[in-house]
């Protein structure tokens, strides 16, 4: 069991539910703000005004590092401001199960007040309702970003301490992006977590996009969890494969949705592989301007990748996902039950994503995946949700630190600069997307080894992994060569140089410019 933190807004309850929560599951219970005057012998007011607000936070942040470098679950209740500081947010969310505690701010001022102890910041500028008011404002992204919210205003104790103890058991992943924060939820046939997941959401009507294999294979799992729902459902389902990742599948969305009425409290479904998720969310993104979207991914490639951060489109003749937007689905629910039907080569195509985000940041991952090389391969569930869990959560921390890809997240197109070109060159059809990618894995490795910015063993040990995975490893000289003019158009390319993710050892990956034409010598040099 992870630790449990409480966070939340001064006098929401943190301590006396956290007090409460430690002696259900007899557990230690820590109050960051009791340590911390123990340790200074100080009171908080004190410590406050002798040193002043960074350095206060400075003090919180060093006792949760050294917290969490301490062994043994416990629960953890955080100062009002404590999560104000990203480092201290940050490893509550990635250590433990983070729940943020709410109340109306007249409720906190009146407990506050009530409770005797002196409140410094809630003094600033003499009328402690305004005050609370502006707090909770310029707080508000950093509450938001959390395994759940629980508002505490006449809520029951005991309530609580059983809705806290529900989301401990649930395990959730956050995709911690402030107030359009997300839940992922990692499961093994539970068609009940995603009736869950879309009654929590409270849409007004359902769009569920699948396609006609997913129609085909998952209909009775998908049925449970959506029979259950009391809410208007209208089912598109799109012709299955890349080729139909296009502006007229978007429209036949589109079509379908404003055809059954939609308003923009309407939830669009895509419950399908990454076609059907980049397509379903693309879709959502631009339906009366916007509406929210929950993904269900039912192929390897989407539970680890595409179904977490955002990117949503449509391919053109001219190349891969050329028009799209960013925007955040609402909820993503993995359940490792669709897996079943999904061909053996789709699955192994997922694998290839998982080795590109182990080799840029994961290095644990990337052991994992050699270790269980024959286990993941043959699809075994039990091996599989440990590492899709560690793959998500790898992306989680790359979107979370660059969502709209000015720098980190271009470390994801590792393997894809080259894939996107073979998979194109194929039309769509010879080579899955993670296959190219693989192809394309080992063929970048191999050009920056040839520059002198991968080691070269390093290739061929990927190489090695990817092919026990059942993947294709040995990119041809002659169909990188032919699919080269496909690089060029690619969204990565800045004029003539490339942003090429470089790796220098498994899980350590920077981003480099690269001159397209240097890269291209390189990459054709090192293949036979
Ligand atoms: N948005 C992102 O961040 C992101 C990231 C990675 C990839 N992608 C995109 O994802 C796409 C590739 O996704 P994919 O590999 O999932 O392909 P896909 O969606 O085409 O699915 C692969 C095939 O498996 C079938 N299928 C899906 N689930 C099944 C199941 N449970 N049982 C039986 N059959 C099933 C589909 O009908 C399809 O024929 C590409 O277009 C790629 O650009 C997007
Ligand atoms: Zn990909």
């Amino acid at each position: 069991m992870r630790p449990i933190v409480l966070s939340g807004f001064m006098a929401t309850g943190k301590t006396s539910v956290g007090r409460r929560l430690a002696a259900r599951l007899q557990l230690p219970f820590v109050d960051t703000d009791e340590e911390l005057e123990r340790a200074a012998g100080k009171r908080i007011a004190d410590l406050w005004r002798e040193e002043g607000e960074a350095s206060f936070r400075q003090r919180e942040v060093d006792l949760v590092e050294r917290l969490f470098a301490e062994a043994g679950p416990r629960v953890i209740a955080y100062g009002g401001g404590t999560v104000t500081s990203r480092r201290a947010r940050h490893l509550a969310l990635e250590r433990a199960t983070t729940i943020s505690l709410t109340a109306a701010p007249e409720t906190a001022v009146a407990r506050a007040s009530a409770s005797g102890t002196e409140r410094p910041n809630l003094a600033v500028g003499g009328d402690p309702i305004a005050r609370a008011r502006e707090l909770l404002e310029a707080r508000a992204q950093a509450y938001a970003e959390a395994h759940a919210t629980l508002a505490t205003d006449g809520a029951d104790m005991e309530a609580l301490v059983d809705a806290i103890i529900a989301v401990v058991a649930r395990d959730p992943i956050v995709v911690p992006l402030g107030t359009r924060s997300y839940i992922v939820d990692v499961v093994n046939d539970s068609p009940a977590t995603l009736t869950d997941a879309i009654a929590g959401a409270a849409p007004s009507s359902l769009i569920v996009v699948t396609d006609a294999h997913v129609q085909r294979d998952r209909h009775e799992h998908v049925a449970a969890a959506l029979g259950a729902l009391a809410i208007p459902q209208t089912t598109v389902t799109l012709p299955a494969g890349e080729r139909h990742k296009t502006i007229a599948s978007v429209a036949t969305i589109w079509d379908a949705a404003l055809g059954a009425g939609v308003d923009r409290e309407a939830l669009v479904v895509g419950l399908g592989g990454g076609v059907v998720g980049d397509l379903a969310g693309f879709a959502a993104a631009s339906l009366l301007r916007g509406v929210r979207s929950l993904l269900v991914p039912t192929t390897l490639l989407a539970m680890v990748d595409a179904s977490v951060g955002g990117k949503t489109g449509f391919d053109h003749p001219v190349g891969k996902n050329l028009i799209g937007a960013f925007h955040q689905p609402t909820a993503v629910v993995v359940d490792l039950a669709h897996l079943a039907t999904l061909p053996a080569r789709e699955r192994n195509a997922g694998l290839a994503e998982m080795v590109k985000v182990a080799l840029t940041s994961d290095a644990e991952l990337f052991a994992e995946l050699e270790r269980n090389a024959a286990a993941a391969a043959r699809g075994d569930a039990d091996v599989l949700l440990p590492m899709i869990r560690r793959a998500l959560e790898a992306k989680v921390r790359i979107v979370r630190d660059d969502e709209r890809e000015t720098g980190s997240r271009a470390l994801l197109n590792l393997g894809h600069t080259i894939g996107h070109a073979l998979e194109a060159h194929g039309g769509y059809r010879t080579l899955l997307h993670g296959e190219a990618v693989a192809l394309g894995t080992v063929a970048e490795l191999a050009a920056a080894a040839r520059l002198g910015l991968t080691p070269q063993p390093l290739v061929q040990r990927t190489q090695r992994l990817l092919t026990r995975l059942g993947l294709p490893a040995s990119p041809s000289r002659g169909e990188v060569g032919a699919s080269w003019s496909f690089v060029g158009s690619d969204k990565k390319r800045l004029a003539a140089r490339i942003r090429l993710p470089v790796v220098s050892a498994p899980g350590e990956s920077r981003v480099e410019s690269v001159a397209l034409e240097a890269f291209r010598t390189a990459a054709l040099g090192a293949l036979d």
